[in-house]
């Protein structure tokens, strides 16, 4: 059974939670609910999940794309050396349609060079781009600029850092509403269940998540003792009938 998004979903971008993993099984299990709208996976993702060798990282990357299509799945490049990122970007892209590919805003060194490969693989080679390991509305704010689809912020990082993820959301919301820049806000690096409600509230359009953290969402201990009370008084009615 999967999850079918005609009607209004093709009226609209699809913005929502992107489910941060690689595991297959997770990701139709998720999917089936109707409750993700992407998945996002970047090497250390695919490492922790198992995958090992460049096959198996294809074969899996196919199968993830084929389970959730139309949705969006992000595939991280494993290089920072240009031509070899141009070579993977298009790679991954023909893998499936609703594959985009994932450039950090730049090399472990620094540098402007990443921002020329994303300018180019939106503008001349129709990829669509998800800039990551972003931690500031700036570094966000020249990645939309550039052309990127998608701006990846990692909010959990930014906490960490002793920074308030929400003030750097929220005035990367208004930067790209103000300068009119259509790239999508993910922010990732989701580390408690209140983050995503609040990231969303600070303006993000997207959140990643991984799947434990779905499920502490979902369920509240008095729903589930309202539950009880109820099939109990249920099970009251049916005695009596
Ligand atoms: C988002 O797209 C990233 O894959 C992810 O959220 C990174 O999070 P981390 O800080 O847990 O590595």
């Amino acid at each position: 059974m999967g999850s079918s998004y005609g009607g209004a979903f093709e009226m609209r971008a699809l913005t929502g939670i992107f489910l941060d993993t690689s595991n297959i099984d997770e990701i139709r299990k998720y999917h089936e609910l109707g409750i993700i709208r992407g998945v996002t996976t970047n090497p250390t993702i695919l490492v922790k999940d198992g995958a090992s060798g460049w096959s198996e990282v294809e074969r899996r990357c196919k199968r993830i794309a084929q389970a959730v299509s139309p949705l969006p799945v992000s595939v991280e490049v494993t290089t920072n050396h240009p031509d070899e990122m141009l070579a993977q970007a298009k790679l991954f892209s023909s893998w499936a349609d609703n594959i985009n590919v994932k450039i950090t805003v730049h090399g472990p060194e620094g540098g402007v060079e990443n921002l020329r490969m994303i300018h180019e693989l939106e503008t001349n080679q129709n990829i669509r781009i998800n800039v990551t390991a972003m931690m500031s509305a700036q570094q966000c704010l020249l990645a939309a600029m550039a052309g990127a689809t998608y701006v990846s912020i990692f909010g959990g990082r930014v906490n960490n850092m002793g920074y308030d993820s929400r003030q750097e959301i929220r005035r990367l919301r208004q930067l790209l509403d103000s300068f009119n820049l259509p790239a999508k806000i993910i922010v990732g690096s989701t580390r408690e269940v209140l983050n995503i409600i609040e990231w969303f509230e600070a303006g993000a359009d997207i959140v990643t998540a991984v799947p434990s953290l779905i499920e502490v969402m979902l369920v509240h201990p008095y729903s589930k003792e309202t539950v009880r009370m109820f099939l109990e008084d249920g099970r009251k009615l049916r005695a009596n009938a």
